[in-house]
């Protein structure tokens, strides 16, 4: 594997959970695979004040707590954390980034390191532009000495006014090459499995069209609530924090047409061609085409589960939604007329994440089938847990007559012994050191995003009778949300039962 130029990572926002929990646990993964280059440097940057030495010790518990086990032990984790160090700095305060300045020249002459830095901006959003503008007027952008790469979370922005003024600013002081929009589900392994899958067998392709495929469904489901995160989760509800960005790259891969080449902006301009060909849904066809939701309290098995007006840092009164589901369509050649279904959900049964494709069924059924269903043939992509692809399809049921039943034929990851799927942040930062940023989100493809989702935001925002429905936590989302799918008898899949009324078990 190739391994990048030494540099130094500044994390800003060290203190916070995702440096603990995804960050510095990903950056121990790469160096124990020996991805790491040779000499490098991770400086944690915060509000907080940390000593080295107490930074390291917050970081070498992190990574015994949500590092992999296999690779995680003491002495290489202790070898690990002297690469460590932290500054207190004031992200609003132009002087901070003077001192930054200096102490990213101490580590280079220090360490042996060139000038190549790589900022991740692991800070609330609102920060994100004046850490931008500081980085900028303290000279750190500065490519003379070597490679200056920013590396930006979501949210990108509340809606298309800030997403597209976040991406001026950004523009005003870097290149668009030098940013990094990180999105984690693209660094799933499974995500860019649909690229391979789609692109590497002759089978599936031609049938990938509105000739064989009846409707998609997109699916991510959490069984857990918000958690700690009430006060960002309230003012950004699911389609700001999973729709956006996840559930729509992951349209975007399953809609696209072949790159021409698996070059960073040939797969991000056929990405756009699909944000492009979203078919805009307009403010009244909001209430039709969209089904929002709040979880509210419930029992499961015996135990209490809060309600999301009640959780830590969510206003009482709140209206934020903790699940969406929409019903659109694409306008091109290749999707004319197939509904593609999204949903995503916090307090779900179960945490899953999957694409299903819905084939068409035969024009003619000839064979009797004991489920009374109609036959029909689908492709589930299982993101996670359990990663792998499943086709549903019919055989004779044996023994008399002519009976189909629907069969699983399925391959799961698991079952290539040995092999470690790395997580997406392992995969995102290897890429980012190595300058690749395929990836990654191109500033239109977030703009094109926004605008997409545009009406939504302000149907929900001028029409208070627009309905958040209340669904108890542990179930699929209100019940509602079966309506918007066409076809007499369909309904959303449901990978296991709501658990709120009966016993969990989880079926492909
Ligand atoms: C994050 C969202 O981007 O993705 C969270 O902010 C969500 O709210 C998380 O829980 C889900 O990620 P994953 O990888 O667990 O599906």
């Amino acid at each position: 594997m190739e391994k990048s130029d030494n540099l130094i990572i500044v994390i800003f926002g060290a203190s916070g959970d995702l440096a603990s929990r995804k960050l510095i646990p990903a950056i121990y993964s790469l160096r124990m695979q020996a991805l790491m280059p040779e000499r490098y440097s991770v400086l944690g940057v915060g509000r907080t004040d940390f000593t080295d030495d107490v930074f390291r010790k917050k970081m070498h518990e992190a990574i015994l707590a949500f590092s992999e086990e296999k690779i995680a032990d003491e002495g290489s984790i202790t070898d690990f954390c002297l690469n460590l160090s932290y500054l207190q700095i004031d992200n609003s305060n132009p002087d901070s980034f003077i001192h930054l300045r200096e102490k990213l020249k101490e580590i280079s002459s220090e360490k042996g390191i060139d000038g190549n830095y790589l900022y991740y901006l692991a800070t609330p959003p609102s920060l994100y532009e004046v850490i931008a503008v500081n980085l900028s007027d303290a000279a750190l952008f500065d490519q003379a000495e070597g490679f200056r790469r920013v590396i930006i979370e979501k949210p990108f922005g509340y809606d298309l006014d800030s997403g597209r003024k976040l991406n001026a600013v950004l523009h005003e002081r870097i290149s668009e090459d030098q940013i990094f929009r990180i999105d984690h589900y693209l660094g799933k392994e499974t995500v860019q499995n649909l690229l391979v899958t789609r692109f590497a067998n002759g089978i599936f392709e031609p049938l990938w069209n509105r000739n064989y495929i009846d409707r998609i469904e997109i699916t991510s489901a959490e069984s857990l609530g918000v958690e700690e995160r009430g006060g960002y989760y309230d003012s950004s509800g699911a389609l700001r924090d999973m729709v956006q960005n996840h559930l729509l790259q992951m349209v975007g891969l399953t809609a696209m047409e072949p790159p021409s080449s698996l070059n960073a902006d040939a797969i991000r301009n056929e990405v756009l061609k699909v944000f492009q060909s979203l078919q805009p849904i307009m403010e009244e066809d909001v209430p039709r085409q969209v089904v929002r939701g709040q979880y509210t309290g419930s029992m499961i098995r015996g135990v209490c589960a809060t309600g999301y007006r009640n959780e830590k840092g969510v206003a009482r009164d709140s209206r934020t939604e903790t699940y969406v589901a929409i019903k659109f369509f694409i306008n091109n050649w290749r999707w004319g007329g197939v509904p593609f279904y999204i949903r995503t959900g916090k307090r779900m049964p179960t945490r899953v994440t999957e694409i299903v494709i819905h084939f068409k069924s035969t024009p003619h059924h000839l064979f009797r089938r004991e489920s009374g269903k109609m036959s029909a043939n689908s492709l589930i992509i299982r993101i996670q847990p359990d990663e792998g692809i499943l086709m549903k399809f019919d055989m004779k049921e044996p023994g008399a007559g002519f009976n189909a039943k629907n069969v699983n034929m399925d391959f799961h990851y698991k079952d290539l012994a040995d092999i470690r799927i790395p997580s997406a942040y392992e995969r995102l930062i290897a890429d980012v050191m190595l300058g690749d940023s395929t990836l990654f989100s191109r500033d239109d493809e977030v703009e094109t995003a926004w605008k997409f989702l545009e009406p939504i935001q302000k149907a929900w925002a001028a029409n208070p009778a627009i309905k958040v429905y209340g669904y108890p936590a542990g179930t699929w989302g209100p019940e509602i949300a079966n309506d918007l799918i066409e076809g007499e008898g369909l309904t959303w899949r449901y990978p296991c039962k709501n658990l709120a009324d009966d016993e969990l078990y989880c079926e492909l």
